[in-house]
């Protein structure tokens, strides 16, 4: 049967499958679902022997299994290894989705439900590209290798392991992954830059107890007040990061690239109404583009001590904590910036309160030229899919396998996304739009079908 009549006449069959897999509460921070992690990684290697990869095999690790997969019958021909995640953020706050987070629901041709577009929905779109071409032509047009993980969304830790233990059967001609986005609607993207990600904890201590802020206020540290002031002093009014060196290693950016990425189909109203701020701030003297995909940022994610529950206490608290992080391009160097921001941030806090610093994560920035004839079959293969031209672009979020993959094989990663950037991964009403998620089975499927030919 032709490879798209089979894609087309399956849609259903696909998308009831996909609703299966969503209804999994695969949330990988939290241990009271680790059954539902085996549960999903179990789907995972099921579906990956139906699509004809027949050496799979559920990888424990430390933390969450990983599924590895493998079909090597096309001798002569290319291997592409293809990755992506199965786990899943937590869907609170629950009460601000419209349907519940783990009961797929379809409206207005969306689908929407936890992990749609982040990451099982593009993950899906895989391993129906595959089994599609299995069944209409009997027989896979490459060599594949998989690896599915479910420790993405909390750092992908013990993944490193199981590469460098099996870098030989690892071994591929290119990585393939699918866990970005489009630039927008109807335009398909292919990301070939990445921002790495710091992340960090704070603890200041001041008293040896919480105080009486009557009895006590006025003459003791307030480790709340403190770092409150020092997380002021971390920014100037330029929105640029206050401390000396930050900047130091980033790699300018080439008026050819600033032409390249300003240029691109990109609307700032879209942008700003799906922000929904009042207003917003960035770097001076960068485009909101460059600020997001190519400039360094700070910023917490959480902050808390004292008193927060209902009415008033009157407290001094012995304790406060911030979890915050930096986002890194290229040529900032993790180590390095967590050494320089922890000293800054020593020498800024008073003697009266005692500082902990922890560094929890590191991942490096990836940016990688799109030369190799590999990025020209994607690009062909996204314009049968979706009927349009697809563009280059770099995008601010982080994924550290990829640019682990492309230290140690040095080949080409070809990151063909299918979310949209308002399509709330990480938050409520998370969802994927039908017609990127039925073009992206196309689309793959032409991909890997073109790869043969290289
Ligand atoms: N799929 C995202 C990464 C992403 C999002 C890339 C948007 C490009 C555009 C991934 O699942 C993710 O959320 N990564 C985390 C990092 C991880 C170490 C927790 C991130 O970027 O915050
Ligand atoms: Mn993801
Ligand atoms: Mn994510």
């Amino acid at each position: 049967m032709d490879l798209m009549e089979y894609i087309e006449s399956h849609r259903k069959n696909h998308l009831n499958e996909l609703l299966e897999f969503l209804r999994i509460p695969s949330v990988s921070t939290k241990s009271e679902h680790k059954p539902d992690i085996e549960r999903a990684a179990r789907w995972v290697a099921d579906k990956l022997r139906a699509a004809g990869v027949d050496t799979v095999e559920i990888v424990p690790t430390k933390m969450h299994p990983l599924v590895y997969g493998e079909a090597m019958h096309a001798p002569g021909k290319p291997t592409v290894l293809f990755y992506g995640h199965y786990d899943v953020q937590p869907p609170e706050p629950l009460e601000l989705w419209t349907s519940p987070a783990f009961e797929p629901t379809v409206r207005d041709g969306n689908l929407y439900a936890r992990g749609t577009a982040d990451d099982k929905g593009q993950v899906h779109i895989h391993l129906k590209a595959l089994e599609s071409l299995q069944k209409a032509a009997g027989r896979l047009p490459v060599n594949v290798k998989v690896l599915i993980e479910g420790e993405e969304e909390v750092g992908s830790e013990s993944l490193w392991g199981f590469v460098t233990q099996n870098k030989q059967r690892l071994k591929a001609d290119a990585l393939v992954v699918s866990d970005t986005a489009m630039i927008a609607r109807g335009v398909p993207s292919i990301t070939y830059g990445l921002r790495g990600l710091n992340y960090y904890q704070i603890e200041i201590t001041g008293p040896a107890q919480d105080l009486h802020s009557g009895v006590f206020g006025g003459a003791v540290p307030n480790p709340l007040n403190i770092l409150c002031e020092l997380f002021a002093k971390l920014h100037d009014k330029n929105f640029r990061v206050a401390i000396p060196a930050f900047y130091k290693d980033v790699a300018p950016l080439s008026r050819a690239e600033r032409r390249a990425l300003n240029a691109l189909p990109w609307d700032e109203k879209d942008f700003r109404k799906t922000v929904g701020a009042p207003g917003l701030c960035g770097e001076k003297g960068y485009s909101i583009i460059e600020q997001l995909w190519c400039r360094p940022t700070l910023d917490l994610n959480g902050i808390w001590g004292g008193y927060t529950g209902e009415g008033s206490k009157t407290v001094i608290p012995s304790v406060a904590h911030a979890k915050f992080s930096t986002r890194l391009v290229p040529n900032q160097n993790p180590e390095k910036i967590s050494r320089i921001l922890e000293q800054h941030i020593r020498r800024l806090l008073p003697k009266t309160v005692k500082c902990k610093f922890e560094l929890l994560s590191t991942g490096k920035p990836w940016v990688a030229p799109y030369k190799h004839p590999i990025f020209r079959a994607a690009q062909q293969a996204l314009e049968k899919g979706f009927g349009k031209k697809a563009v280059f672009i770099r995008e601010g979020g982080s994924i550290p396998f990829v640019t682990q993959m492309h230290d140690t094989f040095e080949v080409p990663c070809v990151l063909i996304g299918f979310g949209l950037p308002d399509e709330n991964a990480h938050a409520p009403d998370e969802h994927i739009a039908l017609e990127n998620y039925f073009g992206g089975i196309k689309a793959v499927a032409h991909f890997y079908r073109a790869l043969a030919g290289l």
